[in-house]
């Protein structure tokens, strides 16, 4: 019996909206390594979306300050005047853009940025191009605002990048939104100012496009590659984009779920009226935190960024080095998206054929015990996505059980 007939049994059948939505292949395999843990197995799990940095000791002071001046109650709808200012100043210091308080929304969480704007925007079967490898949230906060996501698979030969004629080629007269993430989650591929130029250039043909811009992984960039926000670009495409950032990955900040962007104000005001009746407002406290995140000391970001990039580079060649797979190396963010096509079509020691990405990623779990996640998850196969925010002892540890397991296949 499927979980759904089991629901129905019980009495509850879900609303239509959620119906095709199950359950991330993320978590489940989290829920799965966790459990295996807990019944003592070795796991290591290299799945986590996560810095595994502490939020700085600054930002945790001025959340209790905050706290201690009774900044504990409802604050204005979408942020804070402060924090709005501080989001502002880093938007014209980071990203050489001007957006005015009111062109600035603060959510719970970059989340509920995305799930605010396709709420106040999208109409029963409007589309929204989202190229692949993508973050598996974004199709399913599409679907349950009632669009349809258009997904565009972008290869590792493309540098897991959307090319301009493939986003030409995609965009109908329903077309609401492209949304474009750079360094992405899960490919780690980023977008420099050349290889946005000739999207932005589509866009520019067809006005009744918005362009959504997911941020998010700005600061954890390598090699002196130079992070690009597409209004700094084409200020034309200004009055239709919505650049969402936060405080998450950047600051070490996921649990204090502050999130924010920048967009037009008749855009901005919608959103608000979605989250009037969901959230009210994001956290007071986490949102004093976050204006010292964004006003405070900036050199730490340095050293995290040299720390994964030494973890980047000991990933990376470890993947290289093993038969089967394939692993480009990411401008961004601190995840790989390595092929694994070399390894399709081979036999367990337990007898089982590897036919599809998910296959290998279950062998590793079973047998290797490393925790990763299929591309298919992601929306690209066959690939599989490893977390190196975690240490490198335990990186190294994982990296030589998954060449063992690669070399035990027949
Ligand atoms: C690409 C991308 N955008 C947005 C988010 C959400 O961030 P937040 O913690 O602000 O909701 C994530 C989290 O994993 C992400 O990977």
């Amino acid at each position: 019996m499927d979980s759904q007939s089991k629901t129905e049994e019980a009495g509850f059948t879900p609303a239509s909206r959620i119906a095709a939505i199950g359950v991330s292949k993320i978590l489940q395999i989290g829920a799965r390594a966790s459990a295996m843990k807990k019944d003592g197995l070795p796991v290591i799990i290299l799945g986590a979306g996560e810095p595994d940095f502490d939020t700085p000791d600054n930002v945790k002071e001025a959340a209790k300050a905050a706290i201690d001046r009774g900044e504990t109650k409802y604050t204005a709808l979408d942020g804070t005047p402060d924090l709005k200012t501080a989001i502002a100043e880093k938007f014209r210091r980071e990203n050489n853009v001007d957006y005015a308080l009111d062109e600035i929304t603060v959510a719970t969480g970059a989340k509920q940025i995305l799930f605010n704007a396709f709420m106040a925007t999208i109409n029963p079967g409007d589309e929204v191009i989202i190229p692949t490898p993508y973050w598996t949230s974004y199709s399913d906060i599409v679907e349950i605002c009632g669009g349809v996501p258009v997904l565009i698979p972008c290869d590792a030969e493309a540098g897991f990048r959307l090319k301009a004629d493939q986003l030409e080629k995609a965009i109908t007269p329903k077309t609401r939104w492209v949304l474009l993430n750079s360094p992405s989650n899960p490919s780690g591929a980023a977008y420099s100012e050349a290889d946005y130029r000739p999207l932005l250039d589509v866009l520019l043909r067809h006005p009744h496009v918005w362009l959504m811009v997911d941020d998010m992984y700005e600061h954890i960039v390598y090699d002196g590659f130079k992070f690009v926000t597409p209004v700094a670009i084409e200020p034309r495409l200004k009055s239709r984009t919505l650049t969402i950032n936060g405080v998450s990955k950047a600051y070490a900040m996921t649990g204090w779920r502050i999130g924010y962007a920048g967009g037009p104000k008749a855009l901005i005001k919608a959103m608000a009226v979605i989250q009037s009746q969901a959230t009210s407002c994001p956290s007071s406290v986490s949102q004093a935190a976050s204006v010292e995140a964004l006003n405070g000391p900036q050199d730490f970001l340095k050293d995290r960024q040299a720390s994964f990039k030494h973890r980047r580079d000991l990933v990376v060649s470890a993947l290289n080095a093993i038969p089967g797979l394939a692993c480009r190396t990411p401008e961004g963010a601190f995840y790989t998206f390595s092929g694994c096509a070399g390894v399709i079509g081979k036999t367990t020691p337990k007898g089982k054929r590897i036919e599809a990405d998910s296959d290998f990623t279950d062998y590793l779990l079973e047998d290797a015990h490393v925790a990763v996640v299929p591309g298919s998850a992601f929306g690209l196969s066959p690939f599989f996505r490893i977390s190196y925010a975690t240490s490198e002892a335990e990186l190294t540890e994982a990296l030589k059980r998954i060449a063992d397991a690669c070399a035990k296949l027949a």
